[in-house]
């Protein structure tokens, strides 16, 4: 179905609020267009979302917590509907009566993943969660770009429940994609940062054969220090990550990246380094030496694509070296930008993002979505 048929319905919507913080708002931001679109041609949003990694019911991760952050930045964006939370996750049948009954036009459920078959691998489990949440809305809408790369319960199975479609930020961020997916302009740079070098590597090896440059940046770098350490790279001989963690099982690959693709790989050279009482010394943002290399593999570049920070960005000032970078790639002409991933938009100020052509909220789900 499409988006401008939903009418007169209950539209049970997923949205990806999982925010780093309470304070972070651009997830908030960019489903907007998708509310006001259901409120306008009067239709209930039940909204829905996960919220962490919680193992069970964790207080800390209720959407409870998330309504007046919601309401107070809806508002911002002239929508000042009351938004009624309703908790799903016990009893559905009386989730759907509360939901029938709400004065609220929007109403935020409980976080997904407090039930465990949300993410379940057995499919007869999962389609029974899926027919719950189908019994409590007419269609689905599927707003949360940010967890397309994950197949569960209340994105992927919702799919085969009701009649459904994407909601208007996830089809924005399919289109402005597509962009780099099917025609990058060379030179096409690569910025991978943030952590989870396990499951960035395959989209690293992957991105390798597209992109003209990879740069790493944050906790991905020092595995691959250690791998051009091993194979005596002299550029990299004297880089000192101090007690920054390696990941050994990863050294191997790393090398071998490393022999095919010298050119490509574009790592740090300094370090700014920050402590603490069980690591002792680490590195926590890239040092000024490499901020100028990594400027000088970027001029030029027509394309640019940046995944994840550079550094330890939440605690001052170790987000100096993401934001200027950012500053410098945003003042960079005739150049197609794109930012992706909640952290790295949060890492880099708001007046320098938007600078960017496109700004992506999917972290994992870009880097899927491009490979
Ligand atoms: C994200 O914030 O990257 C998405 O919401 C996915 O979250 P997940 O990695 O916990 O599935």
């Amino acid at each position: 179905m499409l988006f401008s048929e939903i009418t007169d319905s209950t539209a049970l919507v997923r949205v990806d609020l999982n925010l780093p913080d309470l304070q972070s708002l651009d997830k908030v931001t960019c489903i907007v267009p998708t509310i006001r679109g259901l409120l306008n041609r009067n239709n209930k949003v039940v909204l829905y979302t996960h919220w962490g990694r919680p193992k069970n019911m964790e207080e800390e991760f209720s959407t409870k917590n998330m309504v007046e952050t919601l309401k107070r930045s809806l508002a911002q964006h002239d929508i000042t509907n009351p938004i009624e939370y309703i908790n799903q996750s016990e009893d559905f049948e009386n989730a759907l009566e509360l939901i029938q009954k709400s004065k609220s036009s929007i109403v935020l459920l409980e976080n997904v993943r407090f039930l465990k078959d949300e993410t379940t691998k057995d499919e007869t489990k999962a389609y029974s969660l899926a027919a719950k949440y189908a019994k409590l809305a007419d269609v689905f809408v599927d707003d949360a770009f940010g967890t397309s790369h994950r197949k569960q319960v209340s994105n992927y199975y919702m799919k085969d429940m009701l009649p459904w479609c994407y909601g208007l930020s996830h089809q924005q961020e399919m289109m402005a994609l597509m962009t780099l997916k099917n025609n990058p302009k060379s030179p096409y740079i690569f910025i991978m940062g943030g952590a989870k070098l396990e499951t960035k590597l395959d989209l690293a090896k992957k991105s390798l054969k597209k992109a003209d440059k990879l740069i790493f940046g944050g906790l991905l770098v020092f595995t691959f220090l250690q791998a051009a350490k091993g194979l005596g790279l002299d550029e990299y001989k004297d880089v000192d990550i101090k007690n920054s963690k390696v990941e050994w099982d990863f050294v191997n690959e790393a090398k071998r990246l490393l022999k095919k693709y010298p050119e490509k790989i574009i790592l740090p050279i300094d370090f700014v380094y920050d402590s603490d009482k069980k690591l002792g010394e680490y590195a926590a943002d890239i040092g000024p030496q490499t901020l100028e290399k990594y400027k000088e593999n970027i001029r030029g570049a027509k394309t640019i694509f940046w995944n994840g920070p550079l550094g330890r960005y939440e605690k001052v000032p170790f987000g100096q070296g993401t934001a200027k970078l950012a500053r410098f790639i945003a003042n960079l002409e005739d150049v197609y930008t794109v930012l992706g991933g909640g952290d790295v938009v949060a890492a880099v100020p708001h007046d320098v993002s938007k600078q960017f052509s496109f700004v992506s909220m999917g972290g994992g789900a870009s880097l899927e979505f491009l490979n």
